[in-house]
């Protein structure tokens, strides 16, 4: 039987930085996001086959990149029982050249197709626990809306798993994604989370920040207070970003355009629109505004000399099965 999911990419906005267990992608400290729609994987998963294949974007994957899905399969294989392979397909609708993480949606979708193509019913906590080990912020993408992933405290980590603290529906949030470079290959995440928590003098102070944040994240998304919601993920960023930048050599993911961006949100703030930016392990800028704002900058964005490509995404579901 042929399982067909799809899965929406997030955003955090108190940011996930550091891992206390790099094999099962356990996390230093929580994490808070907003899932997203218009940033969507599409994954068909069957098995039955003589061996595994992973074809992304229309390419077969071989080597390192196919070693490590078939890894990650054997995670359901283990748990049901079943040793034949696997045949993935697997599409993004938003560019993947532009350096943009897929990794979140990817295995949120690969997680939720393996596991029902392999004929396991697992709970949503399951499931992002499952996700979680393929790459952390695939743990958030399994839950839809506003998501709060928890640090957990054991060891197996099964209680490090993401969560729904309020649906799409809650709140009108848009996301501009600015993209700024194209097809750059930046430090890879778990690479720059390493450097930064072996050789940072900041680390451990960026991790002091985050239960604070996270505390003061969820009181605002509940409120729907924009402005609290605003001061907290550009701290959380540029406190992240900020121990990073202390590694040794120092992790910077920003280009000129993403300070150029950062100034151009700061400015229109201050001139009365509501909009903050958050930034991840790569060089675009996301703006968060409400809906009311979003097409008026959207189309400010378009014509701005530092942006390349605007991506608009609104709050979205979590991972589903789908009809073919
Ligand atoms: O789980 P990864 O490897 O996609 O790492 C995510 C790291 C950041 O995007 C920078 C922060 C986050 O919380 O998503």
């Amino acid at each position: 039987m042929t399982i067909h999911v799809q899965a929406n990419s997030n955003i955090a906005l108190v940011k996930y930085w550091g891992k206390r267990d790099p094999v099962l992608n356990l996390p230093a400290a929580g994490s808070v996001s907003m899932t997203l729609a218009g940033l969507t994987t599409t994954t068909s998963a069957a098995f039955g086959q003589p061996a595994d294949t992973f074809e992304i974007n229309g390419q077969v994957q071989t080597g390192k990149a196919a070693a490590k899905l078939s890894k990650f399969v054997d995670l359901v294989r283990e748990r049901s029982g079943r040793t034949d392979g696997i045949a993935v397909k697997s599409s993004n609708d938003f560019p993947t050249a532009a350096g943009l993480a897929s990794s979140a949606s990817g295995f949120a979708a690969l997680a939720l197709a393996a596991a029902r193509a392999a004929g396991l019913t697992l709970s949503p906590q399951e499931l992002s626990v499952l996700a979680r080990r393929g790459s952390g912020s695939a743990a958030r993408s399994i839950a839809g809306g506003f998501v709060h992933w928890h640090r957990g405290a054991r060891a197996d980590g099964v209680d490090s798993y993401a969560e729904s603290v309020a649906p799409a529906s809650h709140w009108d949030l848009h996301c501009l994604v600015l993209v700024t470079a194209q097809g750059a290959k930046d430090l890879p995440s778990t690479d720059g989370m390493n450097l930064t928590m072996k050789t940072s003098p900041f680390y451990q102070a960026w991790i002091d920040t985050v239960e604070t944040d996270i505390g003061d994240a969820l009181q605002a998304i509940s409120a729907r207070d924009f402005q609290q919601l605003a001061d907290v993920a550009e701290r959380s960023c540029l406190t992240m970003h900020a121990s990073g930048m202390a590694a040794r050599p120092g992790v910077l993911y920003w280009n000129a355009r993403t300070v150029e961006l950062i100034h151009e949100v700061r400015r229109l703030r201050a001139g009365g629109s509501p909009c903050f930016f958050t930034i991840d392990a790569g060089p675009h800028v996301k703006v968060f505004c409400e809906a009311n704002a979003a097409d008026g900058l959207e189309t400010l964005f378009r014509r701005h000399e530092s942006v390349l490509d605007v991506l608009h995404a609104t709050p979205g579901e979590g991972a589903h099965e789908v009809q073919a």
